[in-house]
C-alpha cells in the first residue's frame, strides 16, 4: 500500500513551510496537500525526516499510505536542511512548547526555530507560529528574533500566530474541518495569513491581535483543565457518598444549554491541558497576579493518581491482599483512547506510584510496544501480550486508558479483579462484583 504508484497532482495554491513534523505539523501537512499547495517539511530530527520521506508516517494516525499519497503526488518532502527555509512563501512553525523543571514556559524550541528563521529569511515572506504559548510570545519572544535579520515586519516580512487545535484521535472532526482562529501582526500580515491558510482550512477566524489569538487557545485549554479538575474533585466527593459519578454527569448532560459535560479520570495527560495554562500562571505573575482557578485545577488533577492507587489499596486489601507484592496489570499507557502518544499521561505516574508501593507491575497497550524515556519518566518497559492466562494472573487489572480496541466483557471475566478509572465497563453486566470504580 505505501509503496503504490500515486498520480502526480497540478499544485495550484502556495509553497508553505511547516517546522516541526510531529503531531500537529503532519496533519496540517496532508490538509495542505490536499487543497493543493506544496509543502516542504522541517525537522530537526533526520530520523523522523528520513521516515517520511520513505513514505512511513512517524505518527499512528497518519496512515502509510496518506504519507504515500502526499509524497507520490510530487507535494510534499521533508528535509532537516534549514537553508531551504527561504524557499516557501510560508512558514507555519509547529515546533513543542513545553515546560522546565521548575513548570516555567520552554520556549527554546520557538527561539531557536526563529533564529533559524532569521538567517534565511526573505523579503515577502510570513511566518506563523502556531505552538501554543503565552499572550506576548510571537511580538515579545520571535519578533526581535526576526528582525535581527535586518527585515522589517509588516513592510519586508510578515507574522502571524494561529493557534493549532489538532485532537488526535477524534474521528468527528480533522484539521480541515476544524475552524482556526487568526490573528496577525498587522492587517497586512493578517490577510497574507488567511491567503495562506484558505487552502488548508474551511473556516477561518480572523482576530485583531496575535495576543487574542495566543490567548483564546490558551483560554480553550484552561477551560478544559478546570472543568475536569471539578469532575475529579466530585468523583472523589460523590465516592464516598455512594453516588456514581458517572450516572451524575450523564443525567447533567440531558440539560440542553448551560452544561457541557466533561469526565473523570485517572489524572491529566496530553502536550496540551495539562501543560499550557501554566504558560499563562507564569506570564499573570509578571502582572502581579495570581491564576488561582488554575493552580487549584492543577493540584487537584495532579493528586488524581495517588487517589487511583489508594483505590487500588482499598480494592485489593477488601480482598486480603496488600499492595506491596501484587501484580498489577495497567491497561492503556497513551494519555487518552486510541492514540499512540504517551506525553505525560497518567499511566506513567500510576507505574512508578504502585512501583514504589511495592507493586510488581506490568503494562498492556495495543499502540505502544514498549515505553521510551521521557522528560520525567524513564519505565523501560514493554507491553504484555493479553490473553485470558496472563490476565487471571494479575492481582488486579486497572484501566488506565479506555481504548475502544480491548473487549471489556472478556478482561472482566478473566481478572481477578479491576479498577476502573474510565467508567470503561459500563457496559459489562456480568462479573460486576470484581469492578471498583476509581
Ligand atoms: N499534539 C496535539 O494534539 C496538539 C494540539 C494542539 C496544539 N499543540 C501544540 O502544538 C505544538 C507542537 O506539538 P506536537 O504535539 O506536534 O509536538 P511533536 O513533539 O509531536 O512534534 C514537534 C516536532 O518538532 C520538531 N522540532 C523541534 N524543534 C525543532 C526545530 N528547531 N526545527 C524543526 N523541527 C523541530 C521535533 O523533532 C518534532 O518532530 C505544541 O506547542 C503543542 O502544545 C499540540
Amino acid at each position: 500500500m505505501a509503496n503504490r504508484k500515486v498520480e502526480k497532482r497540478q499544485i495550484t495554491g502556495p509553497y508553505v513551510g511547516i517546522i516541526g513534523l510531529g503531531y500537529v505539523g503532519l496533519p496540517l501537512a496532508r490538509e495542505f496537500c490536499r487543497g493543493g499547495a506544496k509543502v516542504l517539511g522541517f525537522d530537526i530530527n533526520s530520523k523522523t525526516v528520513a521516515l517520511i520521506n520513505r513514505r512511513k508516517s512517524p505518527i499512528k494516525h497518519i496512515s502509510n499510505a496518506t504519507m504515500a499519497e502526499m509524497i507520490g503526488s510530487g507535494q510534499f518532502r521533508a528535509t532537516d536542511d534549514m537553508s531551504q527555509l527561504s524557499k516557501p512563501d510560508a512558514l507555519l512553525i509547529c515546533v513543542p512548547t513545553p515546560l522546565t523543571k521548575n513548570r516555567e514556559p520552554d520556549l527554546q524550541y520557538v527561539e531557536s526555530t526563529s533564529r533559524m528563521i532569521a538567517r534565511y529569511l526573505r523579503k515577502g515572506q510570513l511566518v506563523v507560529l502556531e505552538s501554543t504559548t503565552y499572550p506576548g510570545t510571537t511580538r515579545e519572544v520571535m519578533l526581535p528574533i526576526l528582525e535581527q535579520s535586518g527585515l522589517k515586519v509588516e513592510k519586508d516580512f510578515f507574522l502571524a500566530f494561529s493557534p493549532e487545535r489538532e485532537d488526535p484521535g477524534n474521528r468527528q472532526f480533522r484539521t480541515a474541518t476544524i475552524p482556526k482562529v487568526v490573528g496577525g501582526y498587522g492587517p497586512e500580515s493578517l490577510q497574507r495569513a488567511l491567503d495562506v491558510y484558505r487552502y488548508a482550512i474551511e473556516t477561518l477566524v480572523p482576530v485583531g491581535t496575535c495576543e487574542v489569538a495566543e490567548a483564546a487557545k490558551i483560554l480553550e485549554n484552561t477551560y478544559r483543565c478546570i472543568n475536569i479538575a471539578l469532575v475529579n474533585e466530585l468523583k472523589m466527593l460523590f465516592d464516598r457518598m455512594g453516588v456514581d459519578v458517572w450516572e451524575v454527569i450523564r443525567a447533567a448532560g440531558t440539560k440542553p444549554f448551560g452544561f457541557s459535560a466533561f469526565y473523570p479520570g485517572p489524572g491529566l495527560g496530553g502536550h496540551c491541558i495539562p501543560i499550557d495554562p501554566f504558560y499563562l500562571t507564569w506570564k499573570a505573575r509578571q502582572y502581579g497576579l495570581a491564576t488561582q482557578f488554575i493552580e487549584l485545577a492543577g493540584q487537584i488533577n495532579t493528586s488524581m493518581p495517588h487517589y487511583v492507587v489508594a483505590r487500588v489499596t482499598d480494592a485489593l486489601n477488601e480482598r486480603r491482599k496488600s499492595l506491596k507484592g501484587s501484580r498489577v496489570l495497567v491497561l492503556g499507557l497513551a494519555y487518552k483512547p486510541d492514540i499512540d502518544d504517551v506525553r505525560e499521561s497518567p499511566s506513567l505516574e500510576l507505574i512508578e506510584l504502585l512501583q514504589e508501593k511495592g507493586a510488581r507491575v506490568d503494562y498492556n497497550d495495543p499502540y505502544i510496544p514498549q515505553t521510551h524515556k521521557q522528560r520525567e519518566h524513564d519505565l523501560r518497559m514493554k507491553s504484555k501480550k493479553l490473553t485470558a492466562r496472563t490476565l487471571a494472573g494479575y492481582d488486579v487489572v486497572l484501566i488506565a486508558t479506555n481504548h475502544s480496541d480491548y473487549d471489556y466483557r472478556w478482561i472482566v471475566k478473566n481478572a481477578q479483579l479491576v479498577v476502573d478509572t474510565r467508567n470503561a465497563t459500563a457496559g459489562v453486566r456480568t462479573g460486576r462484583s470484581k469492578i471498583v470504580k476509581a
